[in-house]
């Protein structure tokens, strides 16, 4: 299963009353070396962003603020994560497609990622993800 692949996380709160705190480790609580950390925020719902798979990288997504969805998929399955709690994530893993879109106002959506960015181990068209997909475990 797709879902099975793509795990939401819970995180802890660690806070108090003085307010919440989420920590964030690699290869503790975040199933990932954390290379590279980036941030989408001032989008709307009426933009589409991602739209891509990465031969490289593994991801996880937060919204840390707001919210937002992600539509992930192996083109042959497909699921919805709704991102809309900063203690909440969903992990995914190399070669899978996603698109992140029906951003609030308020989306502040933290992205970590396992790898430096590399524009090469992007694949931004999704005939030819299919294809690449469909060369490694062919539907027969
Ligand atoms: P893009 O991959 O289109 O963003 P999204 O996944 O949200 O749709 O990236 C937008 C621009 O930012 C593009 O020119 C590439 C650049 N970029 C970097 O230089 N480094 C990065 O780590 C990322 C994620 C993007």
């Amino acid at each position: 299963m797709l879902k099975d692949r793509c795990p939401i996380l819970q995180f802890s709160d660690l806070g108090d009353e003085r307010g919440k705190l989420v920590v964030l480790e690699g290869k503790r609580n975040i199933p990932i070396p954390i290379k590279r950390v980036f941030y989408i925020y001032g989008s709307d719902d009426t933009v589409v962003r991602g739209q891509h798979a990465n031969r490289e990288s593994e991801f996880v997504l937060i919204n840390v603020a707001g919210e937002s969805k992600v539509r992930i998929t192996d083109g042959t399955e497909e699921f919805i994560v709704e991102l809309n709690k900063p203690m909440m994530g969903v992990y995914i893993p190399r070669m899978i497609w996603k698109d992140m879109y029906d951003f609030s106002a308020d989306s502040v959506l933290l992205v970590l990622a396992s790898t430096y960015y590399d524009a090469k181990e992007y694949i931004r068209d999704f005939e030819e993800y299919l294809k690449e997909m469909n060369e490694a475990a062919p539907n027969v």
